[in-house]
This record gives C-alpha cells, structure tokens and sequence, in this order.
C-alpha cells in the first residue's frame, strides 16, 4: 500500500484526489492538509510516502521542499509555480517530484498533435479557457504547448463560470485552419493521471519529471 498525503485536500481538485486515492485499491490516504481543514503539511508528511500538492502558485513551492526534504515523493499539479525551485529542490533530495501541467490524457495528447502540426504549418495561437477562480493566466497547459510547438505562439486567456479547463490550438496556413480541440465536463477527467503518477513518482529515471507524456508514452 503507498500512503498518500494530499496539500489543498479541502480545494476544487484536492477533494477529488482524496476520493480517487481512497477508491484505489493499492492506497491509503493518511492525511489531509488544508488551512481550511487546521491540517499544515508538516503534520502530514510523518505518515506519507507521496505528497500530492494542488493548492496556490505561492505555496506549491514550499511544500514541495518540506515534503523533498522529508524524504517524502511529491506529484504536482498546481500550475505557475517556480519549477527552476523545484528542480534544485529536487537535486538536493534522495526522494522524487513529479510535475505535470495537464493530468488529462487528452490534453496531453492535444499537447504533442499541436507540437507535431506546427512542424508543418505557417503559425499558429492558442485560447485557453477555465473556470473564473483560476489565480494564473495563461495556463500552465498553454505555456507548456507553446513550447513544444515550433515558432512564436501567442496565447489568449479566457475566464467564463460554465467552464472547467479547454484549450483549443489553431494552425494557420495557405486557405486553410486546423483546430485541435481539449474540453474537461468536470475534474475526474485528471484523476487516471493524478494516480499514474502516484504510482509511478518513486520509480523515475531522473527528478524532476515534468510532463505526464514521460509516464504514458516512454
Ligand atoms: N495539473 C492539472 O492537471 C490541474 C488540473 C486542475 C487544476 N490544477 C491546478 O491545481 C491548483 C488547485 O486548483 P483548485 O481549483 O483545486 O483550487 P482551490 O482554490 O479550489 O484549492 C486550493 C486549496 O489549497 C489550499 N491551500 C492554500 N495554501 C495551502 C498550503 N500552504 N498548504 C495546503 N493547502 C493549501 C486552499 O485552502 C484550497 O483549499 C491550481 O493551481 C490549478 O491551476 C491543475
């Protein structure tokens, strides 16, 4: 059984962490932190193996170290965060942290069919829509897959209640567009991903890991 720890456990998504570790069959989930909750990391991170982390750009960082420096493995979903402090955290820790910006396979496959299409098309743009409670723009998904794509990307942000997490990338060339379209209905949609990595963070051939497509494709 891995024990699993979750920070933000009282959020949109950490609440839906706790309900998919404790639907699975290889996991305990022994602690949740939240201010909301009185629970801080630190008192969570004594009966963990793993620390899952969906919480605040400005916290993410932080409980990452205290749970590497723990030697406590983390997974990360919290977008805009400092990864370069995550990645000398990580250097500095036995244990591993995982990152990924889009647990959702379909996102990640958006991801690598828009890298691969803007080899082969003029330009490109990317609209990335969301719920309005999200604290960063744009996106981490959004920065992620204009850097995987060829050329200047510029990136549209929109924040409409009705929406969860899109994304659409149009490439543009002579007479011609292609779309390559992600809709989420609703969070559960991150919850295979967010396990896999669970699974998979203490095992990894290097640290940190950033990108779900290393756990799915490689
Ligand atoms: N990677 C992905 O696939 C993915 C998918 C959805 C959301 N996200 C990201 O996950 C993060 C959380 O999103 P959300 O919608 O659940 O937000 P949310 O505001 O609903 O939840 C965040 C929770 O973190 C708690 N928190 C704040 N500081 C904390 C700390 N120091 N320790 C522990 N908990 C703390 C808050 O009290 C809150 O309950 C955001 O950054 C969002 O962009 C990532």
């Amino acid at each position: 059984m891995t024990r699993v720890a979750v920070a933000g456990a009282a959020g949109r998504m950490g609440r839906m962490v706790c309900a998919a570790i404790e639907g699975a069959g290889d996991m305990e989930l022994t602690g949740r932190a939240d201010p909301e909750l009185g629970t801080a990391v630190a008192d969570v991170l004594g009966s963990a193996d793993v620390l899952v982390d969906f919480t605040r750009p400005d916290t993410a960082l932080d409980n990452a170290r205290a749970a590497l420096e723990a030697g406590v493995h983390v997974v990360i979903g919290t977008s805009g965060f400092d990864l370069d402090g995550l990645r000398a955290a990580a250097r500095e820790s036995r244990a591993n942290a995982f990152f990924a910006p889009n647990f959702a396979i379909g996102a990640v496959l958006m991801m690598r069919f828009a890298a691969e299409a803007s080899r082969h098309m003029e330009r490109a743009e990317i609209i990335e829509l969301h719920h309005p409670a999200k604290l960063d723009a744009p996106s981490g998904t959004a920065a992620r897959t204009a850097e995987m794509m060829d050329g200047d990307v510029p990136i549209h942000s929109v924040r409409l209640p009705g929406i969860v997490a899109d994304q659409e990338v149009i490439l543009g060339d002579v007479a011609q567009t292609l779309t390559i379209r992600h809709a989420t209905t609703d969070r559960t949609s991150f919850m295979p991903g967010v396990l896999l990595a669970i699974r998979r963070v203490a095992d990894l051939p290097e640290s940190p890991v950033v990108g779900l497509e290393h756990l799915l494709f490689e």
